[in-house]
């Protein structure tokens, strides 16, 4: 029997632990073994959940169970995680994390210190969609030339709603909280940063590129006004937030920004929280991975699988790469 510990038992958490429970029978045969939740760690033990799990206030009470095998990171934010993911990991467990900000400043470091200990976070990159297994090894045979793609649950659809039903952005903003899609604090989402976590991540993949946020050019859709809809509407375009990493000669140039795309084109009809990300290699060709992009159980089938994938010993070093892999492929300044 494999026990795991939660730290973090919200949106996520919540559903994870409910579907170990529901699918618990798929689960074990994909898995080879019974898979159960120890127990869990939340801020406030006051709050009333949704959840038989066992919880306590001391995120150490996991950490340093001796009997927990797997750590399961669902907390958000980036220090404290680090301090927990870190501590588990010297502690000789395995981790999964759906934390995009924490690996989006500690991904190298937190590499290094797993060393041959599962770290594995599926679950961190357009949510349901098994878009990091396709990269480390769907995609392994190839250079990556491009991906590209709608990164953020949350943008998708508050834009699709703004100009499908002309919904206004702080009414729809609230409706993507409450159907837990948002992040703890928005503007991490409407401010583009969530979704340069997520390219920062998927660059290090498949350029072993090691930069931060601040590196590279971020823009959200907080400026997009009715009239900007109206427009792209009249001209048969659709506004989506797009994810772009590129090989440009010697470089790679990331960036986030909203994108006037014409209405015929594949990623224009991606609707709503889903999320459509293309990535062309230079022997495959383009490849495109298409689903929901947040949400509590979209997000669980990802944990669980990196979950599955650890009891079946079937992981690899955490980003594939050490930094730079791709020598000589360096990133380009922002402009
Ligand atoms: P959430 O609903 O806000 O849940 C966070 C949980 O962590 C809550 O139970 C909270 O406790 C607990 N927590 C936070 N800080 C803590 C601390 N210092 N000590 C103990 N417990 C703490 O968030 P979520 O939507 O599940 O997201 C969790 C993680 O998954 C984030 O990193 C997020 O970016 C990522 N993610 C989310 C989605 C999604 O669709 N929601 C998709 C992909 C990835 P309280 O309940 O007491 O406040
Ligand atoms: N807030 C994120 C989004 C959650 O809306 O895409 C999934 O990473």
């Amino acid at each position: 029997m494999i026990k795991i510990g939660i730290l973090g038992v919200g949106t996520v958490g919540e559903s994870v632990a409910k579907i170990l429970e529901a699918n618990a029978d798929i689960i074990e045969a994909r898995a080879g073994k019974k898979i159960v939740v120890k127990s869990g760690v939340v801020r406030n033990l006051a709050k009333k959940r949704d959840t038989s799990i066992r919880l306590s206030d001391d995120p150490l009470s996991v950490v340093d169970d001796p009997e927990i095998d797997i750590v399961v990171e669902l907390m958000g934010g980036v220090e404290e995680p680090y301090r927990l993911v870190k501590q588990a990991l010297k502690n000789g467990k395995a981790v999964v994390t759906a934390n995009k900000a924490l690996l989006a400043y500690h991904r190298y470091e937190l590499q290094e210190i797993a060393g041959d200990i599962p770290l594995m976070y599926e679950a961190s990159t357009a949510g349901g969609i098994p878009i990091i297994g396709a990269l480390r090894n769907g995609l392994s045979a190839n250079h990556i030339d491009s991906i590209q793609g709608i990164m953020n649950g949350t943008c998708n659809y508050m834009l699709t709603k703004m100009i499908k039903e002309g919904a206004q952005y702080d009414e729809i903003l609230k409706e993507a909280q409450e159907l837990g899609y948002a992040e703890a604090d928005p503007t991490f989402d409407v401010g583009g940063f969530d979704a340069s976590h997520k390219l920062l991540i998927l660059a290090s993949i498949a350029y072993g590129i090691d930069a931060k946020p601040e590196d590279i050019l971020i823009e959200g859709i907080e400026n997009i006004t009715q009239t900007d809809v109206a427009f792209a509407k009249e001209f048969g375009y659709e506004i989506k937030l797009l994810g772009i990493a590129k090989k440009v000669g010697e470089g790679v140039e990331l960036r986030v920004h909203a994108t006037m795309i014409p209405q015929d084109s594949m990623i224009a009809k991606v609707d709503g929280v889903m999320n459509a990300v293309t990535v062309v290699g230079d022997r495959v060709g383009e490849t495109m991975y298409y689903g929901p992009g947040a949400g509590g159980d979209a997000t669980a089938s990802a944990v669980i699988a990196d979950i599955v994938d650890i009891v079946r010993g079937n992981h690899g070093p955490m980003l594939g790469y050490k930094k730079g892999l791709e020598s000589g492929l360096k990133l380009l300044p922002k402009e």
